[in-house]
This record gives structure tokens, sequence and C-alpha cells, in this order.
């Protein structure tokens, strides 16, 4: 933990600061970000209050929602008669496992297919509105609305995309369709949305954090101590992409047998290495992978080796889940399975709260305060679901930071809902200076 905790990457960021693209010129700034060591940094939001405060938007935004365990579409309206009112209308489509791993036209033509239904089925398909990219991959973003795929994580490998602008390659899909138009405004991370969504109902919110299928977060850092970022003042928003920690060896000291067996298998071999150690995809697989071995060895299943493994909760719901398997374990055989998920899943919860305590302490440096008072904003299947994890990495993130005061806010499917907010505010700013 230490380890993890004490060896977190500084990150850099260069380019410049540009206009506004999208047609305006917007007063928040952009800047070319960069990949450094291990963490990629793909966004910065500049001027993060013009995004915190968007109580003076109004209309209607799309937002599409890639890259988590749904995929979704969403229409979020924004009324204001007096009292500002935020509704949201969203569906969740399916991406099948042929698409996932197909060409990279054919995932952006599936794209463009749901997102016309969703629009047909609300009849809003002859409205040209703006759009909100959350594209949850490690990506070069060089403008609010132009973002380079730079690798496919969590079980995505579609041809022809890496190191393409996946907002052109929507832009491309909807065009060939020929049936609606909409106006792509942004593309963020689904950390930033988090981060935002968190940040409209508390100020605080200073840290976007993931634990999902993929693990990842965001956090505000002050301009001057991004070097390469022209002027020193105010804060960006810095997408850490920390499941690519260890990509570089800094993690060969602490990674088992069985991490490492994972990422052989996996579909991004050498990459994603903390990711692998700690998110809600790979954690089954390390279960079972333990057990399998623990079993060749003789110590459970009377030596027979199974080969699957479920997330068991209770005993009980163990016992069913092994015998399923076509096991008949025995009430040790239970045991030996529920700690061993015990102990993956701290594990990956301990790892967690290392990492997120380094960006905490950065941040309490950064306003040289004794004591932080700060809030996270949390998403993703792992923390929600996982009976027991979000409460082991609070407990452990108060162990390592006792002097910050953290919040933890959890979003429910923030991550659209941030990128309607965020298309909402460049929209506007677009607006004013048209
Ligand atoms: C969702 C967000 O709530 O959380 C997604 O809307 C995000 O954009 C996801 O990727 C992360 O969680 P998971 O568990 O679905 O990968
Ligand atoms: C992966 C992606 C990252 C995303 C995270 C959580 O690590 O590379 O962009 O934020 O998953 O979904």
């Amino acid at each position: 933990i230490l380890y993890a905790a004490n060896t977190i990457h500084t990150v850099g960021v260069s380019g410049e600061h540009t206009a506004a693209g999208g047609g305006g010129n917007a007063s928040y700034k952009r800047i070319n970000p960069v990949s450094e060591g291990s963490c990629t940094v793909v966004w910065a939001v500049d001027h993060y209050d013009v995004f915190l405060c968007p109580h003076t938007e109004k209309g209607d935004f799309l937002a599409l929602d890639l890259g988590g365990t749904n995929f979704r579409v969403l229409l979020v309206k924004v009324s204001d008669n007096g009292r500002q009112k935020v509704e949201m209308e969203n569906q969740i489509y399916a991406i099948p496992e042929h698409l996932m791993r197909g060409s990279g036209t054919q995932l952006f033509d599936h794209i463009a297919e749901c997102l016309a239904n969703f629009m047909e089925k609300l009849g809003i398909k002859d409205r040209k509105l703006p759009l909100g990219f959350t594209f949850s991959f490690p990506c070069r973003q060089t403008k609010l609305d132009e973002s380079l795929l730079v690798s496919w994580t969590k079980g995505f490998k579609c041809s022809s995309v890496e190191g393409h602008d996946v907002v052109a390659l929507l832009r491309k899909a909807i065009r060939k369709r020929g049936d609606f138009d909409i106006d792509i405004v942004a593309v963020i991370n689904d950390t930033v949305g988090t981060m935002m969504t968190c940040g409209y109902d508390d100020h605080n919110c200073e840290v976007g954090l993931i634990v999902g299928t993929g693990t990842n977060a965001c956090y505000m850092e002050e301009m001057r101590h991004l070097e390469t970022v022209e002027g020193d003042e105010g804060r960006m928003c810095v997408n850490m992409e920390w499941g690519a920690f260890g990509d570089n060896g800094e993690l060969e000291d602490l990674r088992t047998e069985f991490e490492r067996e994972i990422d052989c298998g996996s579909l991004n071999p050498g990459k994603q290495l903390f990711e692998k150690m700690i998110s809600g995809m790979y954690m089954g697989e390390l279960v079972q992978l333990i057990l399998v071995k623990m079993a060749k060895e003789g110590y459970v299943f009377q030596g027979r080796v199974m080969s699957a493994l479920a997330h068991p909760r209770t005993l009980q719901d163990l016992l069913r889940v092994l015998r399923e398997l076509g096991l008949d374990p025995s009430p040790e055989d239970c045991a030996a399975t529920q700690r061993v998920c015990q102990v993956v899943s701290t594990c990956a919860a301990h790892l967690c709260a290392a990492t997120l305590a380094s960006v905490l302490r950065q941040i309490r440096d950064n306003k040289a305060t004794d004591r932080l008072r700060t809030t996270v904003g949390v998403d993703g299947s792992v923390y929600k679901n996982h009976p027991q994890f979000a409460q082991r990495m609070h407990r452990m993130v108060h162990r390592l930071v006792p002097d910050c005061d953290v919040r933890f806010l959890y979003s429910e499917d923030g991550s659209g809902m941030g990128a309607a907010m965020v298309t909402a505010v460049a929209y506007r700013l677009d607006m004013q200076h048209a």
C-alpha cells in the first residue's frame, strides 16, 4: 500500500491554450494533452468553475455514455421557469461482443443506430441537438470535440479506431445514415463526467473516481504545477488514467502470479496493469485463478479444478454457485472460497485507497493547508454493488490521510449527465461568442 501511495506519478500536460473549437470563441481554454510515463493526461478542463455553475443553462442536450457496463443514450432537459429543473430520459443499449471486437466502422454505425432509435422514440429526430460524448478510454484530447483513442481497454478491441478521432468517426457514421443530424460539442472521460455531476451538488468536489469495469480518477490540479501548460492561474482537471499505473514496471514488486496470468491472457497484455489488479472486469478471474491453484494443490474441492466462478456473497450463495459449477463443496471449501473473495476484494479496495490517498495529499499540499476538506465523486459497479468495497476503501483512505476530511459522494450513472452538463455550458459559451 505504501509503495502505491508514494509512487503515484506526477503528470505533465503539454500544449497550448487555444480558443474554443466547435465554431466559437468560448472563454475557457483548451490544451493539448500528452502521455507521460504511465499516466495519460487525456483531458484537462480549464476553468472548472464555469462548469460548476451551470445553473444558467437551459435547453435539451443529448449524451452518449460508452465504456462502462452499459452503453447509454440520454436526453437531458434543462428548463428554467424561475427555478432550474433538470429532467433526464435515458436508454441502455447492448453492445454485442462481436461489435466490441469487430471493426471500428461497425461499432460507430451501431452507436449511430442506437442514437437514431432513441431520437425516433422521443420524437426529436428532426432536431439538431448538442451532444456530449462520454468515451471512457485513454485518449489524446486535442480539443473539446476532438479526441484520439490511444488504446482500447476493458475488452474492447475494434480495428481502425486507435490513433483516430472518435468524434470524427461518430460524425461520419451519422452522416452516412443521413436520417438525422446532431452537433457533437464535447467528449469527456467518465471520471470527469462523475466529478462534474457531483460538483453540481457539492462545490467541494475536486476528484472523480471510477471503480467499475475499469478504474481511473481525475482531480483538479493547480495550473502552476502543470509545468508544460502556459499560465499559472487557476486549476485544471487532470484525467490520470491511473489504470495504466505500473505499465512502466512500477508495480513489478507487487504483482502476483495471478495478475500476471490475467495480463498474459488479456486483449491488452502489458497494459492497464493497475486496473488488472483492482477493477471489476478482472476481480472474478483473480479469485478463480487462486482457487484453481488451491484445487490443483489439493487444498480445496478434493483437488478438482473448476472452470468458472461467480461472485459469491453468503455461504448459502456460495454453496449454490459452487454446486452449479458441478462441485460438491465441503463447508471448508465454502469458507476457503469466501476467504479468497474477501482477500481479493480487500486488496483491491486498499490499493484503490492508496492511490486515492496520494491524490488527496497532492491536493492538500497544493492548498498548503493542514487539514483538507474535500469531496470525491465516485461511480462504478464495484463501488456501488460490492457489499464491502466502499466501506473498506473509505476506512483505508482515512487511515492513510487522517488529516483529510473526505466526503465520498456517490453519483449514480453520473458520467452521461456530466457530459450533458459540459455540453450545456460549452454550448452557451459558444453561442455567446458566436
Ligand atoms: C456509469 C457511468 O455509471 O459508471 C459510465 O455512467 C461509467 O460512464 C461507469 O463508465 C463505470 O462503471 P461500470 O461499472 O459500468 O464500468
Ligand atoms: C479505463 C479507461 C479509463 C476509464 C476507466 C473507468 O481505465 O482507460 O478512461 O476512465 O476505465 O471506466
